[in-house]
């Protein structure tokens, strides 16, 4: 999708010609700095807003005044961002996304950013930083999917942001700006790929299109993809992730995504998506309400998928390998049915006690597939259970694995990107309740255990390897998890995440 234009003007605020000029403002009694210079040549209209409390700078308030009398902007848009001392570039990504979408909503074409006085400060090393979360926030907030909509301008007037001017006062931080912005931009470009590719219904983004999709960014990105089919899963067992496409006209495809940014004899990250491209439920069949959400059971692979294509263009200086486990699960007379038992490529047999519990069945081919590459660590992500809704809502994915740094450290960059991940327990007492009567394993645990976000993961955890190893379940944070950053509809969760977490890590 089309994406806001997003460039550098040095100039002074009160000679710089816009439809908007916006300036982040911190909380406080009575307009300061940079907002109090602006108020004087408004005859004090911002003072008037701050004593009558509709505008004080608290995080996200907003205040959109037409100016033309006093400065060179045709209107104003203050944004609040909350208590200074407390201020990140988190905080400045939301302020800036609500901004946007104001400035987009009043109908505006393009909008400018004043990055001088109260939260920018060249001389301040978080300079850039904070530059770039200005155009991360209104890059990811002005997310549009409007593909299957003809176009009808009369009908259907669509006003867009299509330019976002940052303006430092001075020339001196435009090498720095520059960079923010290519950076920013990146990593909007991944989060929209992965929005787009859960927002195409379950009849466009089949496994071939996840497969297409990751051959093309690849070839873009200079990376390497290979897909494997059903034919290459016979021949390696993949007996699990077979099973949950049997039902499907639709073919398979193992999606396997290569990053070398450093020595390639170094052990890589690998990337594990559950990437079921609509789940029915199979013979297990779900309610027919919301069916049509399960589109998006397919979030861990279009993380997956973009997330490599995020490190690449960063030209990151690690490994990393994505891999996706595609397929479609459905009804069919070729179905698999409660009951059956699979084979898969460990060894290990599955008795498939729920069709609908199919995440669990592709990912274990995946991870199985994982250990090739001797990795370094596992993260996978997965839409995995509705469990994780019950525990977590929509605010928190849920973490869950066998080393404590590496959750820490998952934790950590969740907060720093507001991709917040909440640990939940992998006790042993859980390994017992995956174990089957006739087969070594079973995909659902027994009735009454409670607890099926940890279940999924106990399961997972047979084929995850003796690395480190984290699952994260993004089944309530993948759809439903709106800030100002993230409309309505997928939020691309798990990109943002990744990148910090690869480009902060160490243990
Ligand atoms: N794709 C679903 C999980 C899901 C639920 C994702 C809601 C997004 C929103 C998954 O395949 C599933 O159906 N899981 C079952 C597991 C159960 C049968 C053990 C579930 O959560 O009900
Ligand atoms: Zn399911
Ligand atoms: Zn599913």
């Amino acid at each position: 999708m089309l994406m806001i234009k997003i460039n550098q003007k040095p100039d002074n605020p009160f000679k710089h010609k816009t439809e908007c000029l916006i300036l982040l403002c911190p909380e406080e009694k009575k307009p300061g700095g940079i907002v109090k210079e602006v108020d004087a040549a408004l005859n004090g209209t911002i003072a008037t807003a701050f004593k009558n409390k509709r505008f004080t700078g608290k995080l996200n308030q907003t205040l959109l005044l037409n100016c033309r009398a006093g400065l060179k902007a045709d209107n104003l848009v203050l944004v609040g961002v909350g208590k200074a001392k407390e201020l990140t570039a988190e905080i400045i990504c939301k302020a800036s996304g609500t901004a946007a979408n104001l400035a987009e909503k009043s109908n505006f074409k393009s909008a400018s950013v004043y990055l001088n006085g109260s939260c920018f400060d060249p001389a301040d090393s978080n300079y850039g930083d904070f530059a770039g979360a200005v155009a991360e926030g209104a890059g990811l907030a002005l997310y549009h999917f409007d593909e299957y909509k003809s176009r009808d301008e009369k009908d259907d007037p669509q006003s867009r942001l299509e330019t976002l001017t940052l303006v430092p006062a001075t020339k001196t931080p435009q090498a720095a700006l520059a960079k923010s912005i290519v950076r920013a931009e990146k990593i909007v470009r991944a989060v929209h790929a992965a929005r787009d590719l859960v927002s195409h219904p379950g009849n466009t983004a089949t496994p071939t299109y996840l497969a297409n999709h990751a051959k093309k960014m690849a070839r873009k990105c200079k990376i390497t993809c290979k897909v494997l089919g059903k034919k290459e899963m016979e021949k390696l067992g993949m007996g699990a992730l077979l099973g949950v496409s049997r039902g499907s006209h639709e073919p398979p495809a193992l999606i396997v995504l290569e990053y070398f940014g450093a020595a390639k004899s170094k052990a890589p990250t690998v990337i594990v998506g559950k990437g079921v491209t609509f789940d029915t439920g199979g013979i297990s069949l779900k309610p027919g309400a919301s069916m049509d959400e399960m589109k998006m059971d397919m979030s861990g692979a279009a993380a997956t998928i973009s997330t490599l294509q995020a490190v690449a263009e960063l030209k990151l200086k690690i490994n990393v390998v994505g891999i996706v486990a595609a397929a479609e699960n459905m009804p069919d007379g070729l179905a698999i049915k409660p009951g059956d038992i699979l084979k898969s490529m460990s060894g290990k047999t599955i008795e498939v006690l729920n069709t609908d519990a199919e995440g669990r069945l592709v990912l274990a081919d995946a991870l199985t597939y994982a250990q090739r590459y001797k990795p370094k660590e596992v993260v996978d992500l997965a839409t995995l259970t509705g469990a994780v809704i019950m525990a977590l809502g929509h605010q928190a994915a849920a973490v869950i694995g066998t080393n404590p740094a590496m959750i820490k450290q998952l934790k950590e960059s969740g907060k720093a990107t507001d991709e917040r991940v909440w640990e939940l327990p992998l006790w042993e007492e859980f390994d017992k309740a995956v174990k089957s009567d006739i087969a070594d394993l079973k995909n659902i645990a027994s009735p009454g255990v409670g607890a099926g976000s940890s279940m999924g993961a106990a399961f997972l955890k047979v084929f995850a390897g003796d690395q480190p190893w984290a699952h994260i379940d993004i089944a309530g944070t993948a759809w439903e998890y709106e800030k100002p950053y993230i409309p309505k509809g997928p939020s691309g969760f798990g990109v943002r995440l990744l990148i910090h977490y690869l480009e902060h890590h160490k243990y």
